[in-house]
């Protein structure tokens, strides 16, 4: 019987991401360093939130019902309504900034990496998480959400962050969704 998209990610794409977030938690240096996750969808959700089981994490999300939902859920979560093109934080504010698939919302997303470097510290680590593909980038407008050429997305991180690793998270027949693990 196969899942369906919920349920898939419940059961495979949501434990990948813990995994993912781990591993970038294990290259911050200052592990009480302030920490960024892009959008509160996970925190709105009944079990996959993220952002409390982080110390000093903030969430930014475009959407007031998130917000809210999120606030409700994990009191104990920053929950700050905002884009990610353009952040309310300072220069150098954070020592880990987690996007799991939000910057594949936002089709002018370099102006979101220009973000997520302005905000990252000195030796801050990105885990950035996108759907592209070897296409041309597309947009599938019933969900507002893009995949991106993956020859110019991987240029224009290049062009800002030291890729320290990346991978797979799931594969689909034209796209793909995948992580990468960068430095400033
Ligand atoms: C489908 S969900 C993200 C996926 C989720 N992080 C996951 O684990 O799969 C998209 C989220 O991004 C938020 N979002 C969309 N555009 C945004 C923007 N410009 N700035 C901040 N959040 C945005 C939406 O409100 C929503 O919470």
């Amino acid at each position: 019987m196969s899942l369906s998209g919920r349920a898939y990610y419940s059961k495979y794409i949501f434990p990948k991401y813990l995994k993912l977030i781990k591993r970038a938690m294990e290259m911050v240096e200052d592990k009480d360093c302030m920490k960024l996750k892009a959008d509160c969808w996970n925190e709105a959700q009944k079990k996959e939130g993220i952002a409390h089981l982080l110390k000093n994490c903030i969430c930014i999300d475009i959407s007031s019902k998130y917000i809210r939902r999120a606030s409700k859920r994990y009191p104990e979560v920053r929950a700050i309504k905002g884009s990610i093109d353009k952040m309310p934080f300072k220069d150098g504010e954070f020592g880990l900034l987690i996007d799991l698939s939000t910057i594949d919302h936002i089709a002018d997303y370099e102006k979101v990496l220009d973000e997520y470097k302005r905000v990252l510290s000195k030796k801050g680590i990105l885990l950035l998480v996108s759907w592209i593909s070897l296409r041309k980038d597309k947009s599938n407008t019933r969900k507002t959400q893009y995949v991106f050429n993956f020859k110019k997305f991987n240029l224009e991180i290049e062009n800002r962050f030291n890729i320290i690793k990346e991978g797979i998270v799931y594969e689909r027949a034209k796209s793909v969704l995948y992580w990468f693990i960068c430095k400033k």
